[in-house]
Parts: structure tokens; sequence; C-alpha cells
């Protein structure tokens, strides 16, 4: 495939801003980062239910989901987990340019992954927030039963057993799914974006 030539950048007529003026609020991307079964899916759209009874544009993108349609033609190998964010990077961006707050749910178990993302970002627009959560947590859970097919050698490259996870080095925001409620975790969320003066 070869990459294209002869293209240009269009800027658009109704600026980010004029749609954060529409809105009654910033836009940015919570990017929730963790092992599988950590609750990113859970927490992602626990928060995107309680910004949607505020009247918040917000949305949901979520790993299980994208890699039906988008990337489809994406494995679970190193580049393939590479490009899978760099085009859900991608894809966030232009709904925080639409002006919403973007719940993005990827495992991303790469540092270099999500710092290319971030850098597609103004600095308060991309919130970093890690699932601390024990694999043994995760592995109880096992809410898909994928734990128990890779133990089993079933699934390769499979995240905290046979492919790293690599925690975040300095998250803007971390939860710990197995110490605190839902709605706590929540709460801490919009807490964080009022702070910033994004809500
Ligand atoms: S990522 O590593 O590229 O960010 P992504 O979040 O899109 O992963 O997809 C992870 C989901 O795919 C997991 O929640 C799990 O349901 C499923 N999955 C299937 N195979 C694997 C694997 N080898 N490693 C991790 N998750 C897998």
């Amino acid at each position: 495939m070869g990459t294209a030539n002869n293209i240009t950048w269009h800027h658009t007529t109704v600026t980010k801003t004029n749609r954060h003026l529409l809105n009654g609020h910033k836009s940015c991307v919570l990017w929730f980062t963790g092992l599988s079964g950590s609750g990113k899916s859970t927490l992602a759209n626990a928060v995107d239910e309680a910004l949607f009874q505020q009247r918040i544009r917000s949305y949901v993108l979520d790993g299980d989901n994208v890699r039906h349609g988008l990337n489809s033609d994406l494995s679970f190998r190193t580049g393939d987990r590479k490009e899978n964010i760099r085009r859900i990077g991608e894809v966030a961006k232009l709904f925080v340019d639409s002006g919403q707050i973007v719940s993005s749910a990827f495992i991303s178990p790469f540092r270099e992954d999500r710092q290319l993302v971030r850098n597609m970002f103004e600095p308060e627009e991309f919130i970093e927030i890690f699932l601390n959560c024990p694999i043994h947590v995760c592995e109880g859970r096992d809410p898909k039963g994928l734990y128990k097919k890779a133990r089993k050698g079933a699934i390769p490259d499979f995240t905290g057993i046979t492919s790293p996870y690599e925690v975040p080095p300095a998250p803007e925001i971390i939860i710990e799914t197995d110490k605190i409620t839902l709605e706590q975790a929540v709460n801490k969320i919009l807490s964080y974006l009022k702070g910033k003066k994004i809500l």
C-alpha cells in the first residue's frame, strides 16, 4: 500500500471553540487503559451515562466493538496493536474536534503507543486513566473466559500472560477498581473534569 500524495488540509468553518460554546462544555478524551477485565468498558460506559444525564455530548469507543468494524483487519501482535491504537487516537481526535467527551476503552498496553496518541492532542485534552487492578483480580473476574483460554495456550499474545502490559508512568487519574465502587470511580473522574473546567 502506498501513501497518498497531493492532499491539502482544509480548515473547518465552524471551529472546535465554536462547538464548545454551543455545548457549554469543553471536549477531551478520557483514555482508559488497563488489563482485560480491569473494568475499562464498565467504567467508560458509567462515565458516559453520567455525562449524558447531564446533557453533555459524549461517546464511548470500546476495544471489542472497534475490533469488529474499523479495526477488524488487525490482530493482537505488537505491530497491529500499535496500528489499532493509532487509528483509535485519530478517531478520538475527530470526536474531540466535534466537541465531544470521548471515553476510549482499549487495553493499550504499550507506553509508546499511548504517548503517540497523547501527542495528537492539546495537553489538557488527553486524560489518561489507569485502571490499576491486580492481574489475579482480573483473572478471577474473567468476564469473557479469555484468561482461562489464554492459560491453556489457546490465545496467543494475551496481555498480562504472554504479552506485556506497561504501566503508565504518569497518568492523570489512577482508579483501583478492586478498592473503590463504580460510583466512586465515576465521581472521581467527574470531579477531575470539573476541576479542569472541562465541565
Ligand atoms: S489492544 O491491546 O489493542 O489495546 P483492545 O483493547 O483493542 O486491545 O482489545 C482487547 C480485547 O480483545 C480484550 O478485552 C479481549 O476481550 C479481546 N482479546 C482477544 N485476544 C486478546 C489478546 N491476545 N490479548 C488481549 N485481549 C484480547
